[in-house]
């Protein structure tokens, strides 16, 4: 196990990668270093011919709180001097780009991006103690990683529609009888369920998993690449008005934000 890092990796002789968020104190919330982690974790898997599958989970009995609000104070990170891309939009791409099955174990908490990430996944199991937000709306921003796309087609636009205006909790049953996961177990058995389920498909030939991600994800494609653009626009647009400055500076402080403030003739 590498431990050097926020994404630590297992793999086992079966061909399963385990990839653990690694910020516990900050209920692995991701800062640029998580980010680049995640994505240097799963170009390598990619590559890595001993790889046939990815778990993602985290540490500490939380999946993610989402992107690390201090950092983002109420600005989007600028772009890098070299032109390259984010660490946020580089590891959405190599997300998108991973062409074996990817599963989520997810406990506790699962909210922004945590919550996104698990959508972007092909499987996820829940533990008893999920607690799943889409925190974009409380927030004065739009969704990411391309879930404005990604939760429609996993759940049917009215359910997406009501969790994405609404920013509702959503707890383990919920998340299952709603599709936004595949199974439910006690938060002491669901990572070693989802290890074990990863071993099943471990024994197929990576060729013909690759093979059945591609035709799975053909469909969804465009949409993903349409809503990133889309929600990249209304990021940019949102992020650093004086509504997100209200909700991050509330958050940071653990107050409630005051949004009626802004509705004032
Ligand atoms: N960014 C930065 N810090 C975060 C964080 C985030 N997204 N989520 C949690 N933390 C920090 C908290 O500030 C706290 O730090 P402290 O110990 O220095 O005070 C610590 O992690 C523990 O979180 P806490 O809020 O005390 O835990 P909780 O169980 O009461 O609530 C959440 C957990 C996830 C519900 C709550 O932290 C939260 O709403 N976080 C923001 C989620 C969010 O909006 N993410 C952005 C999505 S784009």
């Amino acid at each position: 196990m590498t431990e050097d890092s926020c994404v630590l990796r297992e793999l086992d002789e079966d061909g399963v990668l385990l990839a653990t968020l690694n910020r516990p104190k900050k209920k692995n919330a991701f800062h640029d270093p998580q980010w680049d982690a995640l994505a240097e974790c799963l170009d390598q898997a990619r590559e890595d011919p001993a790889v046939a599958v990815v778990v993602l989970t985290g540490a500490g009995g939380n999946f993610s709180s989402g992107v690390d609000l201090s950092a983002f104070v109420g600005e989007r990170p600028p772009p890098r001097a070299d032109g390259k891309p984010s660490a946020y939009h580089a590891c959405v791409d190599s997300v998108f780009d991973f062409d074996k099955p990817l599963l989520a174990a997810v406990r506790g908490v699962a909210v922004g991006g945590g919550c996104t990430l698990a959508v972007a996944s092909d499987i996820v199991y829940v533990g008893d103690s999920l607690r799943m937000r889409l925190p974009f709306a409380n927030l004065g921003l739009v969704p990411e990683i391309a879930s404005s796309y990604t939760l429609q087609a996993a759940i049917g636009r009215q359910r997406a529609n009501e969790l994405m205006f609404t920013a509702e909790w959503i707890d383990a049953d919920r998340a299952v009888e709603m599709g936004l996961a595949a199974r439910r177990y006690p938060d002491d058995r669901v990572l070693d369920e989802t290890l074990s389920k990863a071993r099943e498909i471990a024994q197929w030939p990576v060729s013909a998993l690759r093979g059945i991600k591609q035709t799975m994800q053909v469909a969804h494609r465009q949409g993903i690449e349409t809503a990133r653009k889309a929600e990249d626009e209304a990021m940019n647009r949102l992020a650093g008005s004086p509504e997100n400055i209200e909700a991050v500076t509330a958050f940071m402080q653990k107050r409630e934000p005051d949004f009626k403030q802004f509705r004032k003739r």
